[in-house]
């Protein structure tokens, strides 16, 4: 069996730290995000195809260096071809009812039961379904008690949205379902697929399922899925290899050869690989890049510092981004594909 990943979004919402590294190698305490979504893959599945465009190469480092006892094939689209669009282009991959997976979700999940679950219902498309108050950012279901999915809408204005039950990220789907993707354009599966299955089969259904869920696509929601992740294993803190900690540690995840100097507090944050944080620093709710160096006695609050970035001593910042290097060829200055309002 078959798993598509989506990973060639460009991540605009985790700017700076998609100027520089795919979205889906981000770390969650340490470990890649992509690496989350194969291990919960259910075992009948044996090929995964990664759906690329975007930083690919480091994506295919990562899995040249790393074994998950599956085939992986990246695939590289030519161009960003939308949800829709990279399911298309894995098209030759696929030989039989398959997975589709959002490569920015970390979620309790069981993929198992939801094979189950859409046999029983003998489903053209499965979706998973996850509560949330506010809607507007997500795709939302009109659904039927027994989890006949009749209506989904992308990112609707709250007013219009037709219940509190959003998309949650992963399909499993019947192999007609290709037949409704036109090849070689840039095709939504959320806007354009979905509603004219529903309109079509009737056999659409949502899948609810207990436990946590997070869409990783934006700096809060990345020190969130950190902090819970911790909670989940009753951690205070998770410290990568080789680091020097002199300060103390609150709900925070700090990556490889990381300093941390004298009377330093670092409370709800995320602090990458070769951090130097000076002493009596204090960060709260900030997340740190590769290489910085944050100068003695300073107070960071709310703060994203990019990579390679020196925060010089007594520095005060609340709710910044500190990014002063040129931004890489073709990003787009603003997200693309689904976009909220549009
Ligand atoms: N290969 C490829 N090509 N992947 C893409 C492309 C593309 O052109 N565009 C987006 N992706 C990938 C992203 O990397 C991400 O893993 C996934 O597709 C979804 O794109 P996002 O940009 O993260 O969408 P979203 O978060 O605004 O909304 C989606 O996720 C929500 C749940 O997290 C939608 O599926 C919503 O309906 C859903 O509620
Ligand atoms: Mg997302």
């Amino acid at each position: 069996m078959e798993a598509i990943i989506l990973a060639g979004g460009f991540g605009t919402r985790l700017r700076p730290f998609t100027y520089t590294r795919a979205k889906s190698l981000l770390p969650i305490l340490n470990k890649p995000m992509v690496s989350y979504l194969i291990t919960m893959l259910p075992k009948k599945v044996d090929k995964v195809i990664l759906a690329v465009n975007y930083r690919r190469d480091q994506i295919e480092d990562y899995f040249e260096n790393n074994d998950f006892g599956k085939e992986i094939i990246v695939n590289d689209e030519p161009k960003p071809l939308g949800t829709g669009g990279a399911v298309k282009f894995a098209e030759k991959h696929i030989t039989g009812s398959f997975f589709v997976l959002n490569s920015d979700i970390i979620c309790s999940l069981n993929l198992d039961d939801m094979i189950e679950f859409h046999e029983k219902k003998n489903a053209i498309s499965t979706i998973s379904l996850w509560p949330v108050e506010n809607v507007s950012e997500f795709g939302v279901v009109d659904m039927k008690r027994d989890g006949n999915v009749v209506g989904f809408v992308e990112k609707p204005k709250s007013e219009d949205a037709p219940s509190d039950l959003i998309n949650a990220g992963a399909y499993f789907l019947e192999l007609k379902v290709l037949d409704y993707i036109v090849t070689g354009r840039l095709v939504s599966m959320e806007k354009e697929i979905f509603p004219r299955i529903i309109a079509d089969t009737g056999k659409f259904f949502g899948f609810e399922f207990k436990g946590y869920w997070i869409d990783v696509g934006r700096i809060q929601s990345y020190i969130a899925v950190h902090k819970l992740l911790m909670k989940n294993q009753n951690l205070d803190y998770v410290q990568g290899n080789n680091c020097e900690n002199n300060g103390k540690l609150t709900n925070s995840c700090i990556g490889d050869n990381v300093f941390i100097g004298n009377n330093s507090d670092v409370e709800s944050s995320v602090v990458f690989d070769s951090a130097q944080i000076g002493k009596s620093v204090a960060l709260n709710n900030c997340v740190i890049g590769e290489n910085c160096k944050i100068g003695n006695h300073s107070n960071l609050k709310n703060t994203v510092v990019g990579d390679n970035e020196p925060i010089i001593e007594k520095t005060v910042l609340d709710n910044i981004i500190v990014w002063d290097q040129p931004v890489p060829k073709g990003y787009p200055k603003k997200q693309i594909g689904n976009v909220i309002g549009e």
